[in-house]
């Protein structure tokens, strides 16, 4: 009905509505620490989604996925937890399909990001910080509560397969195009772990040489798990969006080739280099990202080409790695000395 509607008016082609903008994020080579000649390093910058992060592909998909099931029904209401992109990428899925948004956050969560979700019109229920995984007032078992409660669809990001689904059915899809069937590194920081293991089962199955390498923050029960089988418990650490003090059902270890950790200070010291010589200006874990490239570096061919996940701006986090107070009230002032 609307084409046939935008051919009558003669409107010009365009997206119907932002969730057709999202994913085509562009590539962008990174040169930090990469020889010339050398291996291609290409950042693909998933801030170029319509809210910001990566987590625009996987909200957008699970969402329409489930109201073309009837799983949600029309006019219905969605709840997830989450301190960081997942909320306004929520918001906004569910501002343009005509849905409720709920949006459980801890207290520490940054008062710009809340603000953003309220933007889009969703309702935000805020919950004690020091409340862990467990604990029924916390942010993770009040949003499973309240979806049980009022039948509400739970998005559950860190256990949903098709979350995982997502990143392989688009996300990987993508990946393989955009570097025409060329890839041979991966690498990708794991938060739920649905886009890492989404992208990299895709990738495995077009060639089984290319590696997958999943990028970890130090504290977080990843490592431990990948490396060792050993479930520990997580450790603080300052980096948002990837690590994790729970192991998640969206995460499949299988799907690792080899894992690399970083530590905050080498994340914040990383992106803030980068944004200062080549104007990539990413969140931490973007230079976690890049720094975990700088590990691989030495092992690199010149025909190797490497995809490194960009998940979301520095934008984000002006007053926090990008603010050398910041970093110096936090323990890090060290990660603020950067090239000259
Ligand atoms: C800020 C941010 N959000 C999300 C993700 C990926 O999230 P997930 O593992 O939940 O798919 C990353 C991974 O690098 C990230 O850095």
């Amino acid at each position: 009905m609307r084409i046939i509607y935008t051919l009558m008016k003669n409107h010009l082609p365009a997206a119907q509505s932002v969730i057709d903008l999202i994913g085509n994020t562009p590539l962008v080579t990174l040169r930090y620490g990469v020889p010339d000649p050398g291996p291609q390093v290409l950042a693909k910058l998933e801030w170029n989604n319509p809210t910001g992060s990566v987590k625009d592909r996987m909200t957008a998909y699970v969402i329409q996925r489930a109201l073309a099931a009837g799983t949600i029904p029309p006019g219905g209401t969605v709840v997830d937890n989450t301190s960081g992109n997942t909320g306004s990428a929520l918001a906004m899925v569910c501002a343009v399909l005509g849905l409720r948004a709920v949006v459980v956050t801890p207290e520490k969560t940054s008062r710009e990001k809340i603000d953003l979700v309220k933007a889009y019109g969703a309702e935000v229920i805020v919950t004690p910080t020091e409340a862990d995984h467990d604990d029924p007032s916390g942010a993770y078992q009040t949003a499973r509560r309240l979806a049980r409660e009022n039948g509400w669809f739970d998005l559950d990001q860190y256990n949903s397969q098709s979350n995982v689904e997502a990143h392989y059915m688009t996300t990987g899809p993508e990946i393989w195009r955009q570097t025409e069937g060329r890839i041979t590194h991966f690498v990708c920081g794991i938060g739920s772990g649905g886009t890492f293991s989404g992208v990299a089962r895709y990738l495995k199955k077009q060639r089984a040489d290319i590696a997958n390498i999943a990028v970890d923050i130090e504290g977080s029960v990843f490592t431990p798990f990948v490396t060792e089988g050993r479930e520990v418990e997580g450790q603080p650490y300052a980096v948002e969006g990837i690590g994790s003090d729970v192991m998640t059902g969206a995460f499949h270890p299988d799907t690792v080739d080899r894992i690399v950790t970083i530590s905050d200070a080498e994340a914040f010291q990383t992106a803030r280099i980068i944004a200062r010589t080549e104007g990539i200006c990413g969140g931490g874990s973007s230079g976690a990202i890049a720094a975990a490239v700088q590990r691989l570096v030495p092992e690199l061919h010149e025909s190797d080409l490497v995809i490194a996940m960009f998940a979301d701006s520095g934008l984000r986090y002006l007053s926090k790695c990008y603010n050398d107070d910041w970093l110096a009230e936090h323990g890090y002032a060290h990660a603020k000395e950067t090239v000259t």
